[in-house]
């Protein structure tokens, strides 16, 4: 049985609700628009109970089904924010906030998450407890944390947990994902070194600043290369370099640069972390320099749990879509995987066609993959706790 028939009626207004949140877009966690109408629209629903300020700006919706013979709940997960970008598509509907645009579709991830609670508290077709997650600050503030800090787990006793991203590039109606790590780790470093400063003719009275530096950033290559293992995915680049001198006949006092560690295995990144401390300490230390490493975590590794990816696939194809269960795993990072750390479940990329990539100021969310997505958490929810 292919998209559910009550998703094409509801195609409109879920439109109508993903491209007035494209109009209106919102940053990080200053979300009082969006939150409220999210809010609003799950009473409006009829959910059981919705919560508003989870994660300082999140909102947390449950629908109950008819019956609760085992006390099982499931939590499916959208993000809500924006980003600084300014939109260059030329939509009727385009952002009317310069500066600021939904160029990663979180307002379809929103609006299909919507869409599936419409139906959901409607026909209360399972056994068990829908948790509905909406969250701010995807974008680099960590938001899935902080709902997870202020007892999103805990508080409605989460199970199990799902969440979809659109993906430019696949065809809509597709859905694609892997078991075990999906998108990498996002660390940044930013290492400073100090030697002695002096004059670029009498180097043996100095301590060269900039010979120790860029030591230090050819040591930190071979991470990578050496330590990390050769079957391991990691990707390690210095993308900053600069001395505080601005002559050429000047050794500088200090030297800075910065960089960025990305990982698809998590003892990767506890490896990447050390070796990179020690290579700076240590290769400063040998030319009789000093390097301080200010390490700043970001982003975990997202893993998937093998088994709730089965789940999420057989959900999927019943739900008429084409599912690859066995993607390649990609290296930008995504905040859903501080949820992931604390419960089993799984993250798909949902086709968004042939449109611009994300995060591009020409991107659109395709509001043809709407049924695909609401059809998918509705299929998921009855399908792992069914209607007794
Ligand atoms: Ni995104």
């Amino acid at each position: 049985m292919p998209i559910k028939n009550r998703f094409a009626e509801l195609l409109p207004e879920i439109t109508e609700w993903r491209r007035d949140m494209h109009e209106n877009p919102e940053l990080m966690y200053e979300l009082p628009r969006t939150a409220a109408l999210v809010a609003e629209r799950l009473r409006a629903f009829g959910c059981d109970e919705v919560v508003e300020g989870i994660g300082r700006t999140g909102v947390v919706a449950v629908i109950k089904g008819k019956t609760d013979s085992a006390g099982k709940a499931i939590g499916l997960r959208a993000d809500m924010d924006a980003l600084p970008i300014h939109e260059i598509t030329g939509l009727d509907y385009a952002s009317k906030t310069p500066g600021v645009m939904h160029a990663c579709g979180h307002d379809g991830h929103t609006a299909m998450l919507l869409g599936a609670a419409k139906y959901m508290a409607e026909t209360r077709n399972f056994d068990g407890t829908v948790v509905l997650i909406f969250q701010p600050a995807e974008e680099g503030g960590a938001g899935a944390k902080a709902m997870i800090d202020d007892g999103l787990m805990t508080r409605w006793k989460i199970d199990e947990v799902y969440g979809v991203h659109n993906a430019p590039g696949v065809p809509v109606g597709e859905i694609v994902t892997c078991p075990g790590p999906l998108q990498a780790s996002s660390d940044e470093f930013e290492i400073i070194v100090t030697g002695q400063g002096g004059h670029a003719a009498e180097p043996h009275k100095a301590v060269d600043t900039t010979l120790a530096a860029a030591q230090i950033v050819v040591t930190l290559h071979t991470i990578v290369s050496r330590n990390v293992d050769p079957l391991g995915r990691v990707v390690l680049t210095v993308g900053t370099f600069e001395t505080d001198s601005n002559q050429s006949n000047i050794i500088p006092d200090t030297a800075r640069m910065e960089g960025t560690v990305r990982c698809l295995e998590p003892e990767a990144r506890a490896l990447a972390e050390e070796r990179v401390r020690r290579v700076a300490e240590d290769t400063a230390s040998a030319f009789g320099a000093k390097a301080e490493v200010i390490w700043t975590p970001g982003y975990p590794v997202t893993v998937n749990d093998a088994t709730s990816v089965d789940y999420a696939a057989e959900a999927a194809a019943a739900a008429g879509l084409k599912v690859d269960a066995e993607a390649a795993p990609i290296m930008p990072s995504e905040d859903f995987s501080y949820m992931l750390e604390e419960r089993p479940g799984a993250y798909l990329f949902l086709g968004n066609g042939d449109s611009a990539q994300c995060h591009h100021p020409a991107y659109n969310f395709n509001d043809e993959a709407i049924p695909f997505g609401c059809s998918f958490f509705a299929e998921l929810v009855e399908r792992r706790m069914p209607a007794a």
